[in-house]
């Protein structure tokens, strides 16, 4: 192969990019984003890398979190920090299941830019461009809104940068001390609710009690006062991540400065495209998403492009499939890492291949199909001897009612109320909660089959 530029990506075929029709304008802005910092340095890329290594083997578990598309309208402090509490909340639980450390990487800081089922959308008769995210254009159904702007890069760069700022002041600044996220029962108002998962909320507590009782705190512990948080994105504008690719001076390799994780989305995955061209070049760790369509031919292709020193924690392959048909795609792909002796970390993204329009109009997911899903994830690697390294959402800690049901249940006719997401609907601060409940149970009976199967 020839040797990786950060430009090659102009050479291959591109799909799900905008045409910038003014590009003067396009050229600037590039020019500008490359002077700026990066957001991300390479050794906070390569620490993930090895997370994500461990979560391949067994040895942690990746929770990866946060909206389908980060909103212009919508940011503010209080919902980056609703979320960022949420997943601390799901990763309390899941420790307690799977017994290793989870691993945290928001969908965050720079989730901007949407890949689309279509090219343009008709309404009531007018067909527009479709929206494509916040970084690229507006969804405001109007043709000037739908435009194509390149100067929305430098404000998804600028709000990226204050996301991630905020970040890291609660991973490091107090935010994330235990005692103060262990108010995480906050999600499940409902003497109910809290009953219904009673057990593994007993157990929390009363570790945590204990561990207050043995002088165990923040004060005492660096620990429990601070958190490692990382960020992911899908790759998709590739004007934008070649802008902020930088050499890493200590390793001579690229480093995509966007984020700490980019991945590669079900649309954009073609072995010769621009997407895969571009990522494979750089030294974070890469997400891949695998959809009904990904055949074992591309998948082998791709890993040898993506990974070919078959490095641990460099490649995540997040399986999308839709409920019940894990087992029917999961198997063949399983297989052909099998056969390549590829290293691989398996996440579950339940989401992607369930998604329905409710009655209401509404696009949704059923809660149900979301936890069938992830089920079926953990099944097949069950019977396979195969290790499921995490799980991958779409979901706010904020109360909306975009996906139906779940202990306090959303209802179609609910959807209106309280449905703001900017493209996909997610599961709210109480689903997310419940689901890592659920998640937890899975790996719970995962580590009882896997000891009684070592002692016999
Ligand atoms: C996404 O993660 O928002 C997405 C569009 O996923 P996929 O590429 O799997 O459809
Ligand atoms: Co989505």
């Amino acid at each position: 192969m020839t040797e990786w530029q950060k430009t090659n990506w102009r050479n291959k075929p591109r799909v799900q990019m905008p045409d910038y029709t003014d590009a003067a304008a396009l050229a600037k802005v590039e020019a500008q984003l490359s002077q700026y910092p990066p957001l991300v340095f390479a050794g906070e890329a390569r620490r993930l890398k090895q997370h994500l290594g461990a979560a391949g083997r067994g040895e942690a578990f990746l929770l990866q979190g946060g909206d389908c598309a980060e909103s212009f309208e919508q940011f503010s402090a209080d919902a980056i920090r609703d979320t960022f509490k949420v997943m601390l909340q799901m990763a309390m639980v899941l420790t307690y299941g799977a017994k290793v450390p989870v691993v945290k990487v928001g969908r965050m800081a720079g989730q901007f830019a949407k890949p689309r089922s279509a090219p343009t959308e008709v309404v009531d008769g007018v067909e527009l461009p479709s929206y494509r995210g916040d970084i690229i254009n507006e969804l405001a159904f109007t043709p000037e809104a739908r435009i194509p702007n390149p100067g929305k890069m430098l404000q998804a760069y600028t709000q990226a940068a204050a996301t991630l700022n905020l970040l890291r002041a609660f991973s490091t600044g107090g935010f994330a001390d235990m005692s103060r996220v262990h108010s995480w029962t906050l999600g499940f108002t409902d003497e109910q609710d809290v009953q219904k998962y009673s057990e593994i909320a007993d157990r929390i507590q009363d570790t945590i009690d204990f561990m207050d009782a043995a002088g165990i705190t923040a004060e005492t512990t660096h620990e429990f006062s601070t958190v490692e948080f990382y960020t992911s994105h899908e790759s998709l504008l590739l004007e934008y991540e070649e802008a902020l690719t930088r050499l890493d001076s200590t390793s001579g390799n690229w480093l995509a400065g966007s984020g700490h994780m980019i991945w590669i989305g079900d649309r954009t995955r073609q072995p010769d495209g621009a997407h895969v061209e571009f990522c494979r070049g750089v030294l974070n760790p890469i997400g891949l998403k695998c959809g009904p369509t990904t055949t074992a031919e591309d998948l082998k292709v791709l890993m040898s492009k993506l990974n070919p020193e078959n490095e641990e924690g460099r490649l995540t392959l997040i399986a999308r499939f839709g409920a019940g048909k894990a087992s029917e795609h999961l198997p063949r792909l399983i297989k052909a890492v099998k056969e390549e002796g590829a290293k691989v970390t398996w996440v579950c993204d339940p989401m992607h291949g369930n998604t329905i329009k409710s009655a209401t109009g509404y696009k949704t997911r059923p809660f149900e199909s979301v936890l069938r899903e992830v089920r079926d994830f953990f099944g097949v690697h069950q019977a396979e001897g195969t290790v499921p390294g995490g799980v991958h959402f779409e979901m706010t800690g904020l109360d909306v009612t975009e996906c139906i049901g779940g202990v306090r249940a959303v209802t179609e006719e609910d959807l209106s109320d309280r449905y703001h997401t900017a493209c996909d609907p997610r599961l709210n601060a109480s689903q997310s909660l419940e689901l890592a409940f659920l998640v937890a149970e899975e790996l719970t009976n995962l580590r009882r089959d896997r000891s009684k199967r070592e002692a016999s």
